[in-house]
């Protein structure tokens, strides 16, 4: 049986620490492409020289020819810039729209049959321009951010009641940004749902709350500490859950943005909600109950999304 191949569209923080996790769960070759001459190629070299000593074969190779990437199982997309001071939200569009044109014209040329997870910011937007732009099919793109914010909303839970990670989840659904809506209602620990967890005078109502809006400034407090960056460890972890759900067919339901047609009312974009991650991609959209204030606030959610779609329309009609 030949090796899975994974292509990373982007060779920087989160693109590198990709590869890594590639190459230590041996998920498969890793073609690592950048537009920055000598930077994926340096990054893939130093990653195959710790492949004797952690023992792993995957293959590691650095590139900036899209021909490069050709049959690639998965493709994760990490390129574009990052929001830099003084720059609006529409410079941002414009540039990282622009490279979400070129990425989907390479995917669509040399691997449309892969799974693609895209997790280039403002994620919803971006992931909705790459599956327009590559034409691939709905269900084969994807966006990662659900399991990032519940990974963070896992960790804070887990951190307050001095209790195991792995036996906290959490769901956070809507758009990857400020009005992202943390659901304690779906959130446990050890099954327990977190309101319950309230009641049984385990954390404060308030704490709770503290730490829902925690999550939500998530990537903004990271920023906040590195300052020339933002988070990559997490994101690149989060990214690595998904493509192995689809590459193992192990059917997990996570937190991921997704094409909705008429789920949760909702037609026609991504947005971040649970769905099934097996051999045919998004499976299947789980579309939980939510109650009043849930919906709410995941209706603001949808807003703030769609507000981001019309900026991208107004730069680029073709998407219109
Ligand atoms: N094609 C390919 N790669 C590109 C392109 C392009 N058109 N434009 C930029 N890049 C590359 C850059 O050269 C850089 O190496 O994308 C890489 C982005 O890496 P970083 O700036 O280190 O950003 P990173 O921290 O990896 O985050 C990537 O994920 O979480 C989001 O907001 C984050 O949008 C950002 C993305």
């Amino acid at each position: 049986m030949a090796r899975k191949k994974i292509a990373l569209i982007g060779a920087g923080q989160i693109g590198g620490t990709l590869a890594h996790l590639v190459a230590l769960k041996e998920l498969g070759d890793v073609v690592l492409f950048d537009i920055v001459d000598g930077v994926p190629q340096g990054k893939a070299l130093d990653l195959a020289q710790s492949g004797p000593v952690e023992g792993y074969n995957s293959t590691l190779k650095g590139t900036s020819e899209y021909a490069d990437i050709a049959g690639a199982d998965v493709v994760i997309v990490t390129a574009g810039v990052p929001r830099k001071p003084g720059m609006s939200r529409d410079d941002l569009l414009e540039i990282n729209l622009k490279v979400m044109e070129q990425v989907g014209a390479g995917i669509s040329k040399y691997a449309p049959d892969a799974f693609v997870i895209c997790i280039t910011n403002p994620l919803d937007a971006m992931v909705w321009a790459l599956q327009k732009f590559s034409g691939l099919p709905k269900n084969k793109v994807v966006g990662m951010a659900g399991v990032l914010d519940s990974a963070r909303f896992r960790h804070f839970i887990a951190d307050e009641l001095n209790v195991s990670v792995e036996d906290v989840t959490a769901f956070v659904m809507g758009g990857h940004g400020d009005t992202m809506v943390p659901l304690a209602r779906y959130s446990t620990v050890a099954g327990i749902p977190l309101p319950d967890m309230v009641k049984m005078g385990w954390m404060s109502k308030e704490k709770l709350d503290q730490i829902i809006q925690r999550t939500r400034d998530g990537g903004a407090e990271i920023v906040g500490l590195l300052k020339t960056g933002s988070a990559f460890y997490a994101p690149a972890a989060s990214a690595i859950e998904m493509a192995e759900s689809y590459l193992k067919d192990k059917k997990r339901i996570l937190p991921c943005a997704a094409y909705l047609s008429g789920e949760f009312g909702v037609k026609d974009m991504y947005v971040g909600v649970p769905i099934v991650i097996g051999e045919g991609g998004a499976e299947k959209i789980v579309e939980i109950e939510l109650n009043g204030a849930e919906k709410k606030d995941f209706e603001t959610s949808v807003a703030s999304v769609e507000g981001l779609m019309d900026a991208c329309k107004k730069i680029a009609p073709k998407l219109a």
